[in-house]
């Protein structure tokens, strides 16, 4: 029985997944590239352990893909499991409370950097696959494929499922890398954002200058740069580049009083967070503003000096790093396009600006009156006792709507995070329940969904 082999093998699922995340796996910084290869080794090692098959390590011209399979039979649906091993860079080191390679447990959560995002997420179908075919089998055909670059955005991941269609053909794709809203509160995301990432220059005089000397003369690129920055948002919250809300699909009343039945406490947020009130796009809640709106945000600003005490100077050159997360039926290219001609035509003439693209990602959404929601939804039911709300995530995971466009399949978002998990911060964390609960749940999705499809071709 499947609880039974859970309740023995409970501490060695644990352990291993210790040993994953003691692999510092960090996609974004070359040092780790060592790692990253363990990493995949460690994956693959697992796969084959838990009984798949062809376990193997692709290559691509960035870090190795991990695939494996277990087909059964023909007749039956497969589900094409999809997960990254690849975790966030660990910095700023000092902030931890615990090293972030050295797995710690407190107050029932592991922390560890990829505890949530994904190692401990991605392993519970590592875990929950062995224990199907350890017991009573597997209800549908089964491929698992982890990647090393969705942190870095997934450059590669696209070519590679072009180019192996065929291997990769299945009828959903089931991926856990997103939250649920409280460990009593269970959800599953219908939609991601999309992203758009750009870093801007703006350049002035030749070099850095004595900001006495030259000061009121020349224009300073970095408060150029603040400037036109601060432009891109009216006193309304919204983005001021032409053309950017065009396609932007307005909800229903309807669609946003049922996103609006995701329990929400404003207190308790701002308390999370240590804000002093809230803010965003007039018209909008909070919960709407980070999933069904798109948004502009600096990730980071440099330029002159910024080291101990103070140097007067006046820099030759001012940069940002500039995230726009996207909502259907924004175009990452489009906007991306959109922003960087405004960019350029409200620059002043004092300075020259660049504009250098980074990855960019399509938003996402789910039908939620499809086969597979449901079979989501009755595996949340069975193991949580309750409905799942469907809600819209804010983040992206830019390959989803690619395997749309190439495998012609859609994606279930059955994470099991929580927001206090801390993606991408220091003292990221997952909790314990929810790990062993992922194990537990994703075993239902199988047999309900092999049920479902049985279903609709006996019909
Ligand atoms: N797992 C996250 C995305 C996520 C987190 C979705 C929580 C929904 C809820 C993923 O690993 C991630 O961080 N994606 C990046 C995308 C990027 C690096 C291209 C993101 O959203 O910033
Ligand atoms: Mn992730
Ligand atoms: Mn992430």
């Amino acid at each position: 029985m499947l609880s039974t082999y859970f309740a023995e093998h409970k501490e060695r699922f644990l352990n291993e997944l210790f040993e994953l995340l003691r692999i510092p796996s960090v996609s974004a910084d070359s040092k780790f590239k060592p790692d990253m290869r363990r990493a995949a080794e460690f994956v693959k090692e697992k796969l084959t352990a838990a009984g798949l098959d062809k376990a193997g390590i692709h290559e691509t011209p960035g870090h190795p893909v991990v695939y494996a399979e277990k087909l059964i039979d023909d007749s039956l649906p497969t589900v094409l499991v999809y997960g990254h091993y690849d975790v966030q860079p660990a910095d700023p080191y000092e902030l931890w409370n615990t090293p972030p390679f050295e797995p710690t447990i407190r107050n029932e959560r592991i922390y560890a950097r990829g505890s949530c995002d994904d190692k401990g997420q991605f392993y519970m179908h590592v875990k929950a696959l062995e224990a199907m075919l350890a017991t009573d089998g597997l209800p549908c055909n089964v491929k698992v494929m982890i990647e090393g670059e969705e942190e870095i955005g997934s450059d590669h991941l696209g070519k590679f499922v072009a180019e192996n269609r065929e291997m990769l053909k299945a009828d959903v794709v089931l991926i856990s890398d997103t939250s649920i809203i409280a460990n009593d509160v269970p959800s599953i995301e219908a939609g991601l954002r999309g992203l758009s990432y750009v870093e801007v220059e703006v350049v002035g005089p030749n070099r850095d200058l004595h900001s006495g000397v030259y000061g009121g003369a020349v224009q300073n690129p970095l408060n150029v740069l603040c400037q036109l920055i601060a432009s891109l948002h009216d006193d309304k919250g919204r983005i001021t580049i032409p053309g950017f809300y065009d396609k932007v699909e307005e909800l229903s009343a309807e669609e946003r009083a049922a996103l609006a039945e995701a329990p929400f406490d404003e207190e308790e947020y701002k308390r999370d967070l240590g804000l002093k009130a809230v803010f965003g796009e007039e018209g909008y809640t909070s919960p709407e503003r980070a999933s069904i709106r798109p948004t502009l945000d600096v990730n980071g600003i440099w330029g002159g000096y910024i080291g101990e005490g103070a140097k007067t100077v006046l820099p030759g050159k001012a940069q940002a790093k500039i995230s726009m997360r996207l909502v259907p039926n924004q175009d990452p290219d489009e906007i991306t396009e959109l922003f960087t001609k405004h960019f350029v035509a409200i620059a002043p003439p004092t300075v020259s600006v660049n504009v250098t693209p980074h990855h960019g990602g399509q938003p996402y959404v789910t039908p939620t009156d499809s086969v597979e929601f449901e079979a989501a939804r009755r595996a949340f039911r069975e193991s949580w006792g309750k409905d799942a709300i469907p809600t819209r995530g804010g983040g992206s995971i830019p390959i989803v709507a690619l395997f749309e466009k190439e495998l012609g399949i859609k994606s279930i978002l059955m994470g099991f995070g929580l927001d206090i998990d801390a993606l991408h911060s220091p003292n990221e964390s997952y909790g314990l329940f929810n790990f062993y609960k992922g194990i537990e749940t994703i075993p239902y999705f199988y047999k309900h969904y092999a049920d479902l499809k049985k279903t609709v071709v006996d019909a």
